[in-house]
């Protein structure tokens, strides 16, 4: 987690590094920090609990600081609690080298107690510190071999970012494991970040650093090398992502953007999967052997938060479509389960940053067992495309807000194609079957649509039930994660306590937690499950709770049954997922928003979460 950034050009960096910044607050926003290389050669610095906003502050009163070379940080804490002590960058004894740094440095108790025992004197209660203090250590006049001899000594998967005094013109970055780096080529001058949306506004140009790499960045230009001192060649990559995807372009949020972008996303996720047939046609960019997928026995999908949820609707998919065992296992759970898993069994991660320590370690599990791993990722080139040996790509673009929404739905589409797709090439479902459901996928982006035009309705209801201490969100089936994803929304951004069940275990168990003061929000759309679910929103009726339904348009029975009803169009039952969770996206947004929470950057959540 944390986001670092570092600059080095003809231009201030102060003001560069607080915007790229600005846009991985995602990653975390417990403090922020910047140091620069001033131009009377002086390494100097500035930091502050809290969010980037009162980092800004601090420069633009008392403290204002320039230089046209500089590194920063934004945390999301794990080594001591959040404060001005702890936030990066960490300096050295001498203070003449500073560190920014995101992940863990698992042995740094034992390198902290040796380093104090050679008379070192730490200021805060991080990992980080130990690094400044062992780049000092071993620093003898070029900052390149301190850095190498330094992370032969740490443990841990890490992204960090150097400065010295005494080295003026470079910084030097360097990656290992899943904290992604990201260099951006602009002219005469050069963009380090843990993210390319963060620099997307002034480069397209874009080279990213490999696991076990470091980076050296002047003015002139970059040179990879690897943690033993061998030069590493890439050549940059263009992105294609639009510097408007990191901006609100007038939205009050990045949520309710990214909410309204999902139409375009669906689009994006199917533009030349599927062909005029109405055929999937995945083999070229999937990469896994026809032979190999025929061959099949199981599937095991993995994923964390909102990809697991993506991936239980996949495992529904894939289950009817392509009559496999398929299970779905949280990825944090993954290396407990003593699963059975061979050549046989298709692993298929799913991780929209693909950086996701939880899902890449699953993914590591799974390939030391033989299985081929399918990963389902929005960022080519991230961790999880490099391990896996296929990979499909969701097209969400950047997601900003921290609450998952265009790119849960862009997940379920790639779920969904690749279902078609599986069964199609296994002929484990009629091709009419297959055709008619890709055939009504095209219609997903208008269904989408109606449904944001209904979200000034929604935030009425918003009004009537944001007060609830309480909400239990309950589906059948495929809807399952939608109650699970509805639930998470809710609690994610508004604190609300929020429940996701399967309908029939409502009796089991929750029902006790009913009264008129906890809203049941039901999925009734049409279905096999429809009346059972009818049922059961009944008994929570009866038990004087107010009723949410996601229903169909025109659906009389569910405008009886309900207090309120958030409406959707009707398609067929494998799709409605993807519609179904729109209204309860829109729903927690407009809670959240009129009870004024902080939406796009809820408390103690980062996006991104490479610890374990
Ligand atoms: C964090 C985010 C969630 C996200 C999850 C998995 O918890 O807050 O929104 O669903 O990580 O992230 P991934 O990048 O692996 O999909």
């Amino acid at each position: 987690m944390c986001g670092i950034v570092g600059y080095v050009g003809e231009r201030d960096s102060v003001p560069i590094l607080l915007d790229s910044l600005a846009r991985l607050e995602y990653r975390g926003y417990d403090s922020a920090g910047i140091a620069v290389i001033t131009a009377q050669g002086q390494l100097l610095g500035s930091k502050a609990e809290g969010k980037l906003a009162r980092l800004a502050e601090r420069l633009a009163g008392g403290e204002p600081l320039h230089g046209a070379i500089g590194i920063g940080h934004t945390r999301w804490a794990t080594h001591g609690r959040p404060s001005d002590s702890n936030a990066h960058p960490h300096l050295d004894c001498k203070e003449k080298i500073a560190v920014v740094h995101n992940g863990i440095i698992e042995n740094y108790a034992a390198l902290r107690a040796e380093l104090i025992a050679q008379g070192h004197v730490f200021h805060s209660e991080t990992d980080t510190e130990v690094l400044a203090h062992l780049l000092e250590h071993y620093h003898e006049g070029d900052l390149m071999q301190a850095l190498r001899k330094t992370l032969a000594r740490v443990r841990g998967a890490y992204a960090l970012g150097v400065i010295a005094q005494d080295e003026p013109n470079r910084l030097l970055f360097a990656r290992n494991g899943a904290s992604p780096l990201v260099v951006g080529l602009g002219e005469g001058e050069i963009f380090v970040a843990s993210d390319t949306p963060s620099i997307l506004k002034y480069t397209r140009k874009v080279v990213i650093l490999h696991e076990g790499e470091i980076v050296e960045v002047t003015r002139q230009g970059y040179q990879l090398s690897n943690f033993a001192g061998l030069i590493v060649e890439r050549e940059p990559e263009q992105v294609m992502w639009d510097a408007s995807s990191a901006e609100k372009t007038g939205f009050k949020h990045f949520m309710l953007k990214e909410i309204f972008e999902q139409p375009n996303v669906v689009k994006e996720t199917m533009l030349g999967r599927i062909d005029e047939s109405d055929d999937v046609q995945l083999f070229a960019e999937l990469k896994l052997d026809e032979g190999l997928l025929r061959a099949i026995t199981k599937i095991s999908i993995t994923g964390c938060g909102t990809a697991s949820h993506a991936g239980m609707v996949g495992m529904y998919l894939l289950r009817a479509l392509c009559r496999l065992p398929v299970e779905m296992e949280l990825a944090s759970e993954f290396r407990y389960g003593d699963r059975a898993m061979d050549p046989r069994t298709l692993t298929i991660a799913m991780s929209q940053s693909g950086e996701t320590a939880d899902t890449i370690e699953a993914v590591r599990i799974a390939l030391e067992a033989g299985s081929p791993v399918l990963g389902i990722s929005n960022v080519i080139g991230s961790h999880l495309t490099r391990l896996a040996d296929g990979s499909l790509l969701t097209r969400g673009g950047p997601e900003i807000g921290v609450a998952a929404t265009k790119t849960y739905l862009s997940q379920s589409v790639a779920m969904l194609l690749f279902a078609l797709y599986l069964a199609r090439i296994r002929r484990s479902a009629p091709q009419e079957t297959l055709r008619e459901l890709a055939a009504g996928m095209q219609l997903l982006p208008a269904a989408i649509d109606v449904v944001l035009n209904t979200s000034d309705a929604i935030r009425e209801i918003a009004k009537r039930i944001r007060k609830a201490h309480s909400m239990l969100f309950v589906g059948r089936y495929i809807n399952v994660p939608t109650a699970l994803e509805g639930a998470l929304k809710l609690k994610e951004i508004s604190y609300i306590h929020a429940e996701g069940y399967a309908a029939g275990e409502m009796k089991h168990g929750p029902i006790a937690l009913l009264d008129a003061k906890v809203p049941v929000i039901g999925i009734m759309t049409d279905g096999r499950i429809r009346e059972k679910i009818l049922s059961n929103l009944c008994e929570a009726k009866a038990r004087e709770a107010p009723i949410v339904v996601v229903a169909n348009i025109g659906d009389e029975e569910a405008a009886q049954v309900a207090d309120h009803v958030l409406w959707v169009p009707r398609v067929p039952e494998l799709l409605s997922p993807l519609v179904n969770v729109v209204p309860l996206q829109l729903l927690a947004y407009h809670i959240a928003d009129i009870e004024g929470k902080d939406v796009d950057q809820p408390r103690n959540l980062a996006k991104t979460v490479t610890v374990e």
